[in-house]
């Protein structure tokens, strides 16, 4: 096996009724560790690499590092761009191999947003590289705003219908309630607006951004009300990553950096393997 698309491999999680894990990866143990879980779980992934990550890595060794796992490990793999919000980094994933690119846009008006996704269509698909778009708009911690703020800023069904028409994208973020990076109170979605979006534009695959700190039951509904993919970043990086790193490193007492990267891989390996359960896709690969 190898990389795959997205469209592929959420078409197939619409069908099903299940989801597809989304895990961003900032280190070599990281994607490892995505590749792992998958592995051990017969389950597409889709690892994500963020804008961030092309201007430490860049675009060339991430596309050949994350092929050569996924071969090694024999998994499914989408390689995504997550959260992009410049065209020149996008089309140079796509031309060095990503198999599905994130535009976001979220921040500009609504026909600002058509034309800049568009362009990103346009270009990706040539190369047969899948699509993901952002209407609404999700939001971070970084983000000081009301309830009211948030809740302006949620996906509207209807306008949803016609950016999917007006875009010609693979797959839709949509701004239900969640948030990026850890809640400092319990999420409330927004499960009647998944539904109306769902119902209007029922073959296009929902996208949950912000899965950190999200009640497993919430996962759930939102996968019964249309969503196909799921993001997790936070919990892989500060607990997968960071905390395992540090309590390894303490443990060793820095005398063998391999131990250390051992228990990254098997951290987050464990992380996902147990996302992938509660999202239905074990045994989908
Ligand atoms: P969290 O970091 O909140 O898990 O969100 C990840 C995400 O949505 C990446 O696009």
């Amino acid at each position: 096996m190898g990389l795959v698309t997205l469209e592929y491999v959420l078409r197939k999680a619409r069908l099903g009724k299940y989801a597809v894990g989304g895990f961003n990866f900032f280190t070599l143990e990281n994607l490892q560790g995505i590749a792992e879980g998958a592995a051990r779980q017969n389950s597409p992934v889709i690892a994500m690499a963020s804008t961030g990550a092309m201007k430490l890595f860049g675009e060339k060794t991430t596309a050949a590092i994350a092929r050569t796992v996924a071969e090694e490990y024999g998994v499914q793999m989408v390689l995504h761009l997550d959260h992009c919000t410049d065209m020149e980094i996008l089309k140079r994933c796509v031309d060095n191999g990503f198999t599905s690119v994130m535009i976001d846009a979220s921040s500009k008006e609504y026909q600002e947003n058509v034309d800049i996704t568009a362009e990103a269509v346009d270009y990706a698909s040539r190369y047969g590289c899948s699509v993901e778009a952002e209407l609404g708009h999700v939001g971070g911690k970084e983000d000081d705003i009301s309830v009211d703020e948030r809740t302006a800023m949620f996906t509207k069904p209807e306008e949803a219908l016609k950016f999917v028409k007006d875009t010609g994208i693979d797959a839709l973020a949509v701004a239900v309630g969640t948030v990026h990076g850890f809640y400092k109170s319990e999420p409330k979605l927004d499960f009647p607006r998944i539904s109306a979006i769902h119902e209007l534009i029922p073959e296009m695959p929902l996208v949950l951004h912000g899965g950190t700190g999200v009640p497993e039951p919430d996962f759930i509904e939102s996968i019964r009300r249309g969503v196909c993919k799921i993001n997790i970043g936070t919990e892989l990086k500060s607990i997968g990553v960071y905390e395992t790193s540090r309590l390894a490193y303490l443990e060793d007492n820095g005398q063998d950096p391999r131990k250390v990267s051992k228990k990254v891989v098997k951290a987050c390996a464990d992380i996902v393997a147990h996302k992938l359960e509660v999202f239905g896709s074990v045994g989908k690969a």
